[in-house]
C-alpha cells in the first residue's frame, strides 16, 4: 500500500487521465503529489527527466503522459507517435528504476491487442497476431513500455505494473476537431450543430461498429487500486465489458446535448474494426468494477465541456 505521505509523481497530470488520477489520489488522502507540465519538463528529453527524478526522488509513479490522438493523427504521424511515446516511456521508467522508485504504474491502451483478437479481448492475447495498421506505431510504443516494465521486474525484481484501458471519456477531455476521439468529438459536433441550428449532422460509416467506453474517474479509481493491490507482469484490462453501436452512441449524445436535427451516415467513409471489447474479468477478480453508466458519464462530461467552454478552457 502507498503510504499517505509518500511522494507520488503523476506524469501527465494535466491530461485527462493524469488529472483524474490526481483527483482520485487527493480524494483518498494522499498528501504529497507532484507533477510538471510539458513546458516545465519535456519527458522526451532524457537529461531533463534524469535531473527531475534525481532532485524530486518520488516514491511512486503513475505514467499517464503520452502523445495521444485519434485515428487521423495516429495514422498521419506514425513516426512522431512512435518516437515521442517510446522516449517518454523509456526515459521515465528508466529514471524511476535508477532512482529507486518503489512502484510504477504504466498507462497503456487497448490498441496494443491484435486487430483480429478474439472478442472480448483477454490480457493474454497480446502479441498473438498482427496489430491494427492505423495505430501500429502507437501500439508498438505502448507494448514496449509494458514489456520494459516486465523486463525490469524479471531482471531486477522491481514492482512495475501496467493497465490497459478501453476508450475513455470524461472531465478534461480533448475536444480538438481533428485530434479527438469519437465520444468527445460527437459531443462537440452535436453541441455546435445545436448552437448553429444545423438541420443535420453527418457521421462517418454506417454506425454499426460496436465500442466500449469507460468514464475516466472510474479508470482513475482502478489505477490507484492496482497500485495498492496488484503486482505482476501481465497487464490488467480496464473497461466496462459492455458495448454500444456508434449509431446508438450518437443518438444518446444528441439526446443529452439537446440536438434535435437529423443524424446522417456517410457510408463511403470507413467503419473501422467491427467490434472492440475488453474482457474485464481479471480486474473483477481483483475486486474492481466500473461504477458510472455511459449515459450518466456522458451527462457529466457534457457538463464539464460547458463549464470549460464558459471559462474558455476547452482543450482543442
Ligand atoms: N483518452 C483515451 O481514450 C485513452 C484510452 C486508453 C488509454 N489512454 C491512455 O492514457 C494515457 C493518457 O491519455 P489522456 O487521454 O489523458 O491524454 P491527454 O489528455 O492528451 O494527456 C496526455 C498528457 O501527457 C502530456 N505530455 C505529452 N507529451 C509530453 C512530453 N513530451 N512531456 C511532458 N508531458 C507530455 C500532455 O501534456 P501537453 O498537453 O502539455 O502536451 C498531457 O498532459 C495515455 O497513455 C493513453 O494511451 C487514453
Amino acid at each position: 500500500m502507498m503510504e499517505k505521505d509518500a511522494k507520488i509523481y503523476v506524469a501527465g497530470h494535466r491530461g485527462m487521465v493524469g488529472s483524474a488520477i490526481w483527483r482520485q489520489l487527493e480524494k483518498e488522502g494522499y498528501t504529497r503529489l507532484t507533477g510538471r507540465t510539458h513546458t516545465q519538463l519535456d519527458l522526451t528529453v532524457q537529461s531533463q527527466v534524469d535531473l527531475f527524478f534525481a532532485e524530486e526522488k518520488p516514491d511512486y509513479v503513475f505514467l499517464a503522459a503520452a502523445r495521444v490522438g485519434g485515428i487521423g493523427a495516429n495514422s498521419a504521424q506514425l513516426a512522431d507517435f512512435m518516437y515521442e511515446n517510446m522516449m517518454i516511456e523509456m526515459n521515465v521508467i528508466r529514471a524511476a528504476f535508477v532512482n529507486g522508485v518503489k512502484k510504477l504504474e504504466f498507462l497503456g491502451s487497448s490498441c496494443i491487442y491484435p486487430r483480429l483478437a478474439p472478442q472480448p479481448m483477454k490480457e493474454d492475447c497480446l502479441l498473438t497476431s498482427a496489430l491494427e495498421e492505423t495505430n501500429e506505431a502507437y501500439a508498438l510504443a505502448k507494448i514496449s513500455g509494458l514489456k520494459y516494465c516486465e523486463y525490469l521486474n524479471r531482471q531486477y525484481g522491481t514492482d512495475y505494473i501496467s493497465v490497459m484501458p478501453t476508450n475513455l471519456y470524461g472531465k478534461n477531455d480533448n475536444y480538438h476537431p481533428a485530434h479527438s476521439h469519437v465520444l468527445p468529438a460527437l459531443i462537440r459536433r452535436f453541441h455546435e450543430a445545436k448552437e448553429q441550428g444545423k438541420e443535420s449532422v453527418t457521421c462517418w460509416g454506417d454506425g454499426s461498429p460496436l465500442r466500449e467506453f469507460l468514464y475516466v474517474d472510474d479508470l482513475a479509481e482502478l489505477a490507484v487500486f492496482l497500485m495498492n493491490r496488484y503486482s505482476g507482469n501481465e497487464t490488467v484490462n480496464a473497461g466496462t465489458g459492455k458495448e454500444i453501436t456508434i449509431r446508438a452512441l450518437a443518438e444518446m449524445i444528441a439526446g443529452i446535448v439537446g440536438y434535435e436535427g437529423k443524424i446522417l451516415w456517410d457510408t463511403t467513409k470507413p467503419n473501422g474494426t467491427p467490434r472492440k471489447l475488453l474482457d474485464v474479468s481479471k480486474a473483477a477478480s481483483l475486486g474492481w468494477t466500473y461504477k458510472t453508466e455511459l449515459e450518466d458519464g456522458i451527462r457529466l462530461a457534457y457538463e464539464d465541456f460547458l463549464l470549460l467552454k464558459e471559462k474558455g478552457e476547452v482543450r482543442a
